[in-house]
């Protein structure tokens, strides 16, 4: 089945934080869990690069606007190597393909009549690169987000018939009510719908920094609309045959809460009005905190991923904030937080689990993983856990899947404490049950870490190699399914003591 899944395009107006790899570990955890399902997937990631924010940064800076895109694209572009995301295609909006294709759906937007020429007046904030109602602002002026005083603004503009689309938006959410998850963002999204819709400006005619409107040379597109449709305009371009027919509509667009509003009413209106099939599904994540308050570059409050992977590795990155962080909710990250999970769930936990397990091996069974029935009483936490975890992802339920799956962690712990192997080891009349205690173990690993591997994929790969298991696949990932025989091989430590610096850069 295709699997079609979208990170945000991040703004390059600034260099990427903890906040924006949040979105894109996510993606790729759903990403690299289709993939294991032999599912065909195309993970999209990339850069939104036109409108006013990039244009005030580059002017500040004293570059140019393509200058400032083109340096923290690549930043971007880093980051997604670094967090080992596995994403097929990264997609800059200022691609002249993209711009080409931008400029063919919204011209067909407007053959269809959906466009009409207007003046708008309003508060405006260039920081978001949009319109505020008057319920929307603080004291009567300011931006809600960023509590700067905004200006109100008049301009000749084109504008999208959005009101026309009430009452359709309205019947998708009715037919649909899984198009938005979590339930709360739903709710939320259909609140906003049910308050009426109004039409909104879709270009501008102050700024240069954007996708020329084809009908009118003296205007660019609203950077919202130019962005949203990277989703589909990659696809066109992205290989050199058209993925369109092979990925379109898109599975699961993954997103902050902040940008909600965009994808759940303007980007179905949008596409509907071009006669584009609708995506299937949108996730909606909550905001990483840092004292309490959304981390944002505007508040000053981020930590950067890039010194938090060098000092702890990308696997733990990765684990920590799919596991501190409950998939759809916000939560507080902090280097205390860090480290305690660091410790005590990848070191000692995971870690020390696979260590203990293979040193075992070596000792008592000269390398070689015995042949043995998988022990009974670890059944109710690892039968079916590859289902469970299955389920939870189609669900969306990341976090949830991880806890699954930990809980099997921790029973195969407790299982050791209980079984004592390396008291059966001195008894030669337990051979047997040794056999089976350690060929348990062996299989727990083997299947915990095969579920693991979209989270913490580099520790999983070398523990699953390290038992000789070659199987990667979930329909692997069941307990017993291992024969037994396989050589073990050495493992250096999987998350290994860190000495912390004394000005640590996790603030
Ligand atoms: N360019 C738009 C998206 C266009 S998509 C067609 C944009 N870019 S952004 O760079 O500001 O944000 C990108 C993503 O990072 C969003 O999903 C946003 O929610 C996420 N995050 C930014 N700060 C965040 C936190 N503190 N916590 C979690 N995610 C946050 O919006």
């Amino acid at each position: 089945m295709p699997y079609y899944v979208t990170t945000p395009i991040y703004y390059v107006n600034a260099e990427p934080h903890l906040g924006h790899a949040y979105s894109t570990i996510a993606t790729d955890v759903l990403a690299r869990h289709m993939r294991q399902r032999g599912e065909d997937v195309f993970f999209l990631t990339g850069t939104d690069e036109h409108g006013e924010p990039v244009a005030q940064v580059a002017e500040r800076l004293g570059v140019t606007p393509r200058e400032l895109a083109d340096r923290n694209s690549e930043r971007f572009r880093d980051l997604v190597r670094r967090v080992d995301a596995t994403s097929d295609f990264f997609i800059r909006t200022s691609d002249p393909e993209h711009v080409a294709a931008v400029q063919e759906v919204l011209g067909r937007v407007y053959d269809k009549g959906h466009v009409y020429s207007g003046t708008y007046e309003g508060f405006y904030c260039p920081r978001c690169a949009d319109f505020k109602t008057d319920a929307e602002l603080l004291e009567g002026d300011r931006c809600p987000i960023h509590k700067v005083v905004l200006e109100r603004e008049r301009e000749d503009n084109w504008f999208f018939r959005l009101s026309a689309f009430q009452e359709p938006l309205e019947r998708l959410f009715a037919e649909r009510p899984d198009f938005v998850l979590p339930a709360g963002r739903y709710n939320e999204a259909l609140a906003f719908i049910r308050g009426g819709l109004n039409d909104i400006s879709l270009t501008r005619s102050r700024i240069s920094w954007g996708v020329p409107v084809p009908w009118d040379d003296r205007q660019v597109f609203y950077v919202w609309f130019d962005a949203l449709l990277n989703y589909y305009t990659a696809l066109t371009y992205a290989r050199p045959e058209n993925l369109v027919p092979r990925f379109w509509p898109p599975t699961v667009h993954v997103m902050g809460k902040d940008i909600l509003k965009f994808h759940s009413v303007f980007w179905p209106a949008l596409l509907m009005a071009a006669g584009i099939e609708l995506p299937r599904r949108l996730f909606v994540h909550g905001y990483l905190l840092m004292d309490g308050e959304k981390m944002s570059k505007s508040l000053g409050n981020v930590i950067d991923p890039f010194e938090v992977i060098d000092l702890y590795g990308t696997d733990a990155l990765r684990y920590y904030l799919m596991r501190e962080v409950s998939l759809g909710q916000d939560g507080s990250v902090s280097p205390e937080g860090f480290e305690t999970r660091y410790t005590t769930e990848l070191a000692n936990e995971y870690g020390n689990l696979a260590s203990r397990t293979l040193a075992m091996i070596a000792r008592f069974r000269e390398g070689r993983v015995p042949g043995a029935e998988p022990a009974e009483e670890l059944r109710p936490e690892l039968d079916g856990l590859q289902e469970r975890v299955a389920a939870r992802f189609d669900a969306v339920e990341v976090s949830a899947a991880l806890e699954d799956v930990w809980v099997a962690v921790r029973r195969l712990n407790r299982y050791v404490q209980d079984e004592e192997p390396w008291r059966l080891a001195k008894d030669p009349a337990s051979a047997g049950h040794l056999d089976q205690v350690l060929y348990s173990l062996v299989e727990g690993l083997r299947v915990v870490s095969i579920l693991l591997a979209p989270f913490v994929p580099a520790a999983s790969e070398r523990l699953l190699a390290a038992l000789g298991s070659e199987e990667r696949g979930l329909e692997a990932a069941r307990f017993g399914a291992g024969s037994g025989g396989a050589t073990i091989s050495s493992l250096a430590p999987l998350f290994p003591r860190i000495e912390r610096p004394a000005a640590s850069p996790v603030v």
